[in-house]
């Protein structure tokens, strides 16, 4: 039995903010940041290294069962372990954004994924950021969130991102990539990625990080309580 935790679930599609916000607001109201896409990136980085085709749905399953992912906070952000090895940095990789969205797609992975994410929160105050974690992992969440931009915002965002962390990037290759993973992850057969009935949208492309954060802290205020 795992303990019920405190949530605020933050869902949406890549490119939103969603990572900024989360982490932030974490902060500000003294809970724990949970990046569940830092999960589905560590079994990714896994699958890949073993060599197994991302498409092999039991060989892929069976690796991700073996594996052991922990996520901690540390100075710079999440710290995501992947059997130990340090792996924050090369989850970030081209390769691994581009085999993510089939593996997330294994209902399997989700299904260990999900527990480990349960787990995690397990009695804790957190913020939990992914795309179904609304609708599938904390259903009773205190407070859902589902934040949304349009396609060009969120590429020209993740198109900074990357400049920023001296990755190299070209604005159409990375507006098709948001466009190819939207797809995927919204047509998925498990869990899809879509807006739970009971979660507050914003549209985040003509607000800054502030604003939808002062937005933000003000619902945890008024269903959660600040602490
Ligand atoms: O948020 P991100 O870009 O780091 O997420 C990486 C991928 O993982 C994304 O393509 C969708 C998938 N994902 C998911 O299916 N379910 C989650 N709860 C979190 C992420």
């Amino acid at each position: 039995m795992i303990a019920p935790a405190t949530v605020v679930a933050i869902d949406g599609p890549a490119g939103t903010g969603k990572s900024s916000v989360s982490r932030m607001l974490a902060d500000r109201v003294g809970a724990q940041y949970l990046d569940t896409g830092a999960m589905y990136r560590a079994a990714s980085l896994a699958v890949l290294r073993s060599g197994i085709p991302v498409d092999d749905g039991s060989a892929v399953a069976d690796l991700v069962d073996t594996l052991s992912i922990d996520l901690r906070d540390g100075p710079d952000g999440t710290v995501v372990a992947l059997d130990g090895e340090d792996v924050s940095t090369a989850i970030r990789a081209d390769d691994v954004t581009d085999a993510v969205s089939a593996v997330a797609a294994n209902p399997r992975v989700r299904a260990r994924m999900v527990d480990l994410q349960r787990r995690v929160a397990g009695g804790r105050f957190v913020v939990v950021e992914g795309r179904d974690i609304g609708t599938v992992v904390f259903p009773d969440a205190e407070l859902k969130v589902f934040l949304t931009a349009t396609p060009d915002e969120r590429a020209r965002r993740r198109h900074r991102q990357n400049r920023a962390a001296g990755r190299d990037s070209d604005l159409a290759q990375v507006l098709a990539s948001v466009n190819r993973r939207d797809h995927l992850d919204s047509t998925r057969a498990a869990s899809p990625l879509r807006r739970a009935e009971d979660a507050v949208e914003f549209d985040t492309s003509d607000l800054t990080v502030e604003q939808v954060l002062t937005g933000l802290i003000e619902l945890v205020d008024q269903r959660i309580g600040v602490r």
